[in-house]
């Protein structure tokens, strides 16, 4: 079958290999939707589409690592002859730093934050008016997690990209010469999903009038590798959560959701 011709509505997910990623894959096929299944490891990735789809006809794969950009240019490149629509991208793949070590501090923002932001940057010429972009947030991107004074320069109804932009980038500023949390920041899983709610909200703005919807999601806590064992959700719980954001009603759009209802952001 040539894949590029199916006709069921495709998704693409990024950090789908394993945990809340490789289950949302799973239930949005369940839905009716082809999946684009994506990893930054290829092995792991390839045998995650081959269990939910043995033949490869609903349930194809791509490599994507968030944070390189030539491995975004080549999905891009590729897609067209994969699935040249998508009809939802879910930014999934994430890591978590809640302590104090530099190096994993900024990987944290450069995942959550700026590959999310990167991804849908490139593929947002193949979102069709109707399209979706479920960004996987977390309860701790809650507003609610940032010093009160800072709170407004994310809020900000006229927020630019670039000034989300350099917002982050002072809070790396910050971390680089260890005064972060003198500065009111929070730990940098919470300074990334918070600036990628806010990104959310800003791009819902920007694409309204292409009729793309945009919106966060909190899975809730979860027993996946990142949430542990002592995590109260199951992994189908938390996935069906981000699932039921990738099918709100079209008009829903720069909002934070859990389990289908809007949450404070
Ligand atoms: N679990 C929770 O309680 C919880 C709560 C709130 C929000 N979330 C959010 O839910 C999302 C999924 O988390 P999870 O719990 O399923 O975590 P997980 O089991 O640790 O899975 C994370 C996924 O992201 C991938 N990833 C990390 N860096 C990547 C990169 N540079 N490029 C591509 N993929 C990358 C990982 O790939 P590798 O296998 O290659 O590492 C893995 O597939 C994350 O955004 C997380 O912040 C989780």
């Amino acid at each position: 079958m040539d894949p590029a011709a199916s006709r069921h509505p495709t998704a693409l997910v990024t950090g789908a290999n394993r945990g809340l990623g490789l289950e949302t894959s799973r239930q949005l096929l369940a839905q009716g939707f082809r999946v684009v299944l994506t990893s930054r490891r290829e092995k792991e990735g390839t045998a995650a589409a081959r269990q939910l789809d043995p033949n490869a006809h609903e349930v194809l794969y791509h490599a994507l690592d968030i944070t390189n950009m030539q491995s975004i240019s080549t999905l891009a490149a590729d897609l067209p002859a994969l699935a040249p629509r998508i009809d939802v991208l879910v930014n999934n793949a994430g890591v978590g730093s809640w302590g104090s070590n530099l190096e994993k501090s900024k990987e944290t923002v450069a995942v959550n934050y700026l590959g999310s932001r990167d991804v849908t940057d490139a593929l947002l010429p193949f979102l069709p008016r109707g399209g979706r972009i479920v960004n996987v947030s977390s309860g701790l991107g809650e507003l609610s997690y940032i010093r009160r004074d800072l709170r407004p320069r994310f809020t900000d109804p006229s927020l630019t990209r670039p000034a989300l932009d350099s917002l982050v980038r002072s809070y790396l500023s910050d971390l680089d010469s260890g005064n972060a949390k003198k500065a009111g920041w929070p730990s940098a899983y919470s300074v990334s999903k918070v600036a990628l709610n806010a990104l959310t909200w800003i791009l819902a703005r920007d694409l309204e009038p292409r009729g793309i919807s945009v919106n966060s999601v909190c899975p809730g806590w979860v027993r996946t590798d990142m949430g542990g064992r002592g995590a109260p959700r199951s992994i189908p719980v938390g996935a069906r959560s981000i699932v039921l954001a990738a099918m709100l009603p079209g008009d829903a759009t720069g909002g934070f959701y859990r389990d289908g209802k809007k949450i404070p952001w």
